[in-house]
């Protein structure tokens, strides 16, 4: 089997059977937000608790590339520290601005690597990743007002 075809198979199957679909509760943070050039939107919620991302779970629709990396990005990071997961969305960054990346340090998500090839896709693809930045400054703010 050709390599794209494998990446090829691992977006569809998040796509198709997304990972941590749903919502945590109200007490989680969440972030909305908004994919500007389609209109896609999505929910990150996550449950941190000593540092520790305990429960990462998305809502929204989207094309395959967001959904899937969505879908990856909820699988990568649940259990991690934050900080860990904040450094993998650095990686995954860099990923699709075509930087040699640790693709041992991604996974499954060097099923996506294709897409930095494809300027309009990066947005999908980066979108659930803005969330994770975004709700991890949710946990600082939240951290510097003594929570
Ligand atoms: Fe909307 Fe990809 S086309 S998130």
């Amino acid at each position: 089997m050709q390599l794209d075809d494998l990446y090829r198979q691992v977006i569809m199957d998040h796509y198709q059977h997304p990972r941590n679909q749903g919502e945590i509760g109200a007490d989680a943070l969440t972030v909305d937000l908004r994919n500007p050039s389609c209109g896609d939107e999505i929910r990150l919620q996550l449950q941190v608790a000593d540092g520790v991302v305990c429960d990462a779970r998305f809502r929204g629709a989207g094309c395959s590339i967001s959904i899937s990396s969505a879908s990856m990005m909820t699988e990568a990071i649940k259990g991690k520290p934050l900080a860990e997961a904040l450094a993998l969305a650095q990686a995954f960054r860099a990923m699709m601005r075509g930087e040699a990346v640790d693709v041992e340090q991604l996974g499954e998500l060097e099923a996506l690597q294709g897409v930095s090839k494809f300027p309009a896709r990066i947005k999908c693809a980066t979108l659930a990743w803005q969330a994770l930045e975004n709700a991890a400054s949710l946990a600082g703010l939240e951290h510097e007002h003594g929570g």
